[in-house]
């Protein structure tokens, strides 16, 4: 087994605010492990919204949860692909060399070169599957699955509407909705039209052109990852029956705006209309079901931009612009 080294190259966060700001390329301590631990040894990671939220430290209201200053764990990222470096005493299904990919211990401690994650939360990376999709796939990926596969109950014909289509969760839930059969209706920007449209979307709606709530259509699920109306609106689009999933914290009308819709909708499942939240598992059997997916090359990763680690605050600063067209990559 290689020794591991004491030291690592590593973004640290200090303080909240402009990622250019807070965010340092930096050396530090190589995360120890617990028995049911794997350090691996990241080849790429991505950056999904709790990155760039954490980075900001807003709202405000989460700040004593995470750190009041600076975040209590400073270094961002969840997402890993890589090489198993080293494995806790009680994993034995994983060894050095293996190649990898999941999620890390608390949501953190990806941007760097060497993480810690439960080896419940990997799998095996496929050999065909290179390390920057790995990664980029997880967290969004496993939340397009869980919300489509579990949550709405996608079926043959079921009428899918997927808000925020053309970005890390979107571009996921279109392809995974197409998977199952379902007739889907992707709304984007003019600018991700095409993107949208490749990914096998059926109807493509350009949020600048038309707003879906106004439209005569109705949906049996509207999978809504930017909350950019009201979720009173956003019900009377859907069909009886149909199942409305808030699945954002907002940032049209304000960073954030969307917490209190997301909580008003959550709110409204008490009446009428089925409002279901998504909070994915990053299980191994979910894992497996999205490398399904991913290997039978039914859904691809759409990668929008990958950057080195040493410039994780631009690939920070690239998702909180909002617009990234699929996955912001990091390499290490
Ligand atoms: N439940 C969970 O565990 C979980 C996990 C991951 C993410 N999420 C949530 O899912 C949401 C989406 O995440 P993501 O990673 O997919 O975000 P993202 O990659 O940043 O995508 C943003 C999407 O919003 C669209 N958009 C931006 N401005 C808009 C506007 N003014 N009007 C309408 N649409 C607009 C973009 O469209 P264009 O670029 O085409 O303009 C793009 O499709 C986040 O809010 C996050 O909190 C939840």
């Amino acid at each position: 087994m290689p020794a591991n080294p004491p030291v690592m190259q590593a973004v640290i966060q200090d303080g909240y605010g402009a990622p250019e700001r807070v965010l340092q390329l930096a050396e530090t301590e190589v995360p120890s492990i617990g028995v049911g631990d794997v350090l691996v040894r990241v080849r790429a990671t991505s950056v999904n919204t709790p990155d760039w939220a954490t980075v900001a430290g807003a709202p405000y209201i989460m700040r004593p949860g995470i750190g009041l200053r600076r975040p209590r764990r400073p270094v961002r990222g969840s997402d890993i692909a890589g090489v198993v470096q080293a494995v806790g005493q009680n994993v034995t299904d994983l060894a050095p060399g293996d190649e990898v990919l999941g999620s890390t211990r608390n949501h953190a401690g990806a941007f760097a070169q060497y993480a810690a994650a439960p080896a419940t939360q990997l799998a095996s990376k496929p050999a065909g599957l290179s390390f920057t999709d790995a990664a980029a796939s997880v967290m969004c990926g496993l939340t397009a699955l869980v919300a489509v596969r579990d949550v709405a109950r996608v079926s043959a014909g079921t009428r899918v509407l997927v808000n925020g289509a053309s970005g890390g969760v979107g571009t996921m839930a279109v392809q995974i909705a197409r998977t199952l059969g379902a007739e889907v209706t992707g709304v984007c920007g003019t600018g991700s039209i095409e993107l949208v449209r490749s990914l096998g979307a059926d109807h493509l709606i350009d949020y600048t052109k038309e707003d879906f709530t106004q439209s005569r259509q109705r949906f049996d699920v509207i999978l809504d990852n930017v909350l950019n109306h009201p979720p009173t609106a956003v019900v009377r689009a859907l069909a009886p029956g149909g199942t409305f999933i808030p699945n954002s914290l907002g940032y049209t009308g304000g960073l954030f705006a969307g917490l209190p819709r997301m909580a008003r909708a959550v709110l409204m499942g008490l009446g009428p209309a089925s409002v279901k939240t998504v909070t994915p598992a990053m299980t191994r059997e979910n894992l497996a079901a999205l490398l399904r997916l991913l290997e039978s090359g039914q859904v691809k990763v759409v990668i929008a931009q990958t950057y080195p680690l040493g410039q994780a605050a631009r690939a920070v600063t690239h998702m909180l612009a909002h617009h990234p067209g699929g996955k912001i990559a990091i390499t290490v």
